[in-house]
């Protein structure tokens, strides 16, 4: 076959790869068909990486060293199966900061391995004049959101894994610096599009020095831009990373001339960027105000809530029980600490124990309950919890009035009503899930301590609401029984 005849047949299996990516992102739109999508793209990649190393083997002989190209592909293959195998569902927002550094990483590579093959086709005054202004404009773009992204989900993800202090990081000076690193930056990278543009004529040192005033001015952006941002803030940064991230592949893809890198980079940049949307609207925020950084948690996150202004009323596992058992109609409210007790599976058996008995029980989903978009979809999902007892929050909420028993499982500052009445609380104007509308409310949690978000929850204070202490995969097993016994 000629090289004419293999690149058409690669553009068309690229064609093949960019439909498998948009089919598996629509798949992805409900958890009961989201393993397929996933599949779906999955084999859209291979397809596109496969074609890729044939036409370039095929097209230009001697290229590369395959023994590193083979190489990289099974070492970096084997690393990221063995981490998506191994990481706990709890701690996949920094397992996706990490895979966002090397995305971003990568292409910003890309494109400056490409400045460098293009220093070789220079003028002999070293002017940029034979380049493409686009190719230029590509580059520099790559370059900085790439270093951005790399510096800056390196940051998020030492802060979630829990190596640097998870609150706002307020370095003395920071802002001037991220001030000054992003103006360097930004005004070295006019610069070089300029010169390929061909209205300044620099030689190759100069030009090389701008790309590296560049470089370094994005690296150290990203650095300052994710320190001063923390708290519940953390998963809307990362979505804002993984939008920089398609966005800088999408740059590489232009740099090389590759259809299939301007299509991923282009879905991987569009969905980050409405994600990033949502979760801001999620938690009443705006992304600009989050970005200025310095909020996002409370004082004394970790403490326990005081119990001023209320008391505190203790259930027994039995009388939780009796309750349950003798409801019509009870809503369960599952959170983050469902999550961490792994207790996934006992709910949906407390669940089908109380079904069995012909009560009506549905999940309330609030859409940033636990660590993740979707995190109580997805544990739900793994313990088979059929997936029309899922309520989002605008479809329960109007329900809670008619609703016997609420059982609230490791879930705080999603059923916190200060939301909705305290101006001072930090949390004011976070649409929450009306738990507190429901008749009587049952609480599952180890302590008093407080959320993500640090703050004191009147729920727990509400006369009708009563609270059993426990782990909840503990409690719920206690529960199970008591339940059985009734
Ligand atoms: P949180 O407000 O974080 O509350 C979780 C509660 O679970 C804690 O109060 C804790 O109380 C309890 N808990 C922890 N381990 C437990 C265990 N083993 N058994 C029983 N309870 C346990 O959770 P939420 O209501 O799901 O709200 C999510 C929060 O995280 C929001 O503030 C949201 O903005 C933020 N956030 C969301 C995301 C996304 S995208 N979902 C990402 C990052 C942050 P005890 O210690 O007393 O047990």
């Amino acid at each position: 076959m000629n090289t004419t005849d293999l690149g058409n047949l690669v553009q068309f299996a690229f064609l093949i790869g960019a439909s498998l990516f948009a089919m598996g992102l629509h798949l992805m739109n409900s958890p009961a068909s989201a393993r397929n999508g996933n599949r779906l793209s999955a084999i859209g990649m291979c397809i596109a990486v496969i074609s890729e190393l044939v036409f370039v083997a095929n097209s230009s002989p001697g290229i590369g060293n395959w023994l590193i190209i083979i190489g990289g592909l099974l070492v970096g293959g084997a690393a990221g199966l063995r981490l998506a195998r191994t990481v706990a569902m709890t701690a996949m927002p920094q397992l996706v900061s990490l895979f966002n550094a090397m995305g971003g990483g990568a292409a910003a590579l890309l494109a400056i391995d490409d400045f460098i093959r293009l220093s070789g086709q220079r003028t002999p005054e070293g002017a940029l004049a034979s380049l493409d202004g686009w190719l230029i404009f590509f580059i520099v773009v790559d370059v900085v959101v790439g270093s951005v992204t790399f510096t800056g989900s390196l940051i998020a993800s030492t802060k979630l894994m829990g190596r640097l202090k998870g609150q706002p990081i307020i370095l003395p000076g920071g802002r001037f610096l991220s001030a000054v690193a992003l103006i360097v930056s930004i005004s070295c990278s006019i610069v070089l599009v300029l010169a390929g543009a061909g209205l300044f004529n620099y030689d190759t040192e100069t030009l090389d020095v701008l790309l590296i005033a560049a470089l370094v001015g994005a690296l150290i952006f990203g650095v300052t831009m994710v320190l001063p941002i923390g708290g519940a803030d953390m998963p809307v940064v990362i979505s804002l990373l993984n939008a920089f991230t398609g966005t800088a592949v999408a740059m590489a893809g232009f740099v090389v001339g590759n259809v299939i890198l301007i299509v991923a980079g282009a879905l991987v940049g569009a969905s980050g960027a409405i994600l990033t949307k949502l979760m801001a609207d999620a938690m009443n925020r705006s992304i600009a105000n989050i970005l200025v950084g310095g909020f996002g948690v409370a004082e004394g996150s970790q403490a326990a809530m005081t119990s001023e202004g209320g008391t505190i009323r203790e259930v027994s596992v039995d009388d939780a029980a009796i309750q349950l058992a003798y409801a019509s109609k009870v809503v369960i409210v599952p959170g983050y600490g469902l999550a961490v007790a792994q207790a996934q599976h006992g709910v949906r058996e407390l669940a089908d124990l109380l079904e069995a008995r012909g009560i009506d029980v549905s999940y309330a989903i609030h859409p940033v309950a636990g660590r993740m978009p979707g995190h109580m979809n997805v544990l739900l999902a793994e313990a088979n919890v059929p997936y029309p007892q899922l309520k989002e929050m605008d479809d329960i909420n109007p329900e809670f009035e008619r609703t016997d028993v609420a059982l609230v499982i490791g879930a705080n500052d999603v059923t916190n009503p200060a939301a909705r009445t305290d101006r001072s609380s930090p949390i004011f104007g976070m649409p929450i899930l009306d738990v507190d509308r429901a008749r009587s409310i049952i609480v599952i949690k180890r302590s008093m301590g407080r959320g993500y978000a640090g703050v004191d929850n009147p729920l727990y204070v509400n006369p009708k609401t009563g609270m059993y202490f426990a782990d909840a995969k503990q409690g719920l097993a206690n529960l199970i029984a008591a339940v059985k016994a009734q």
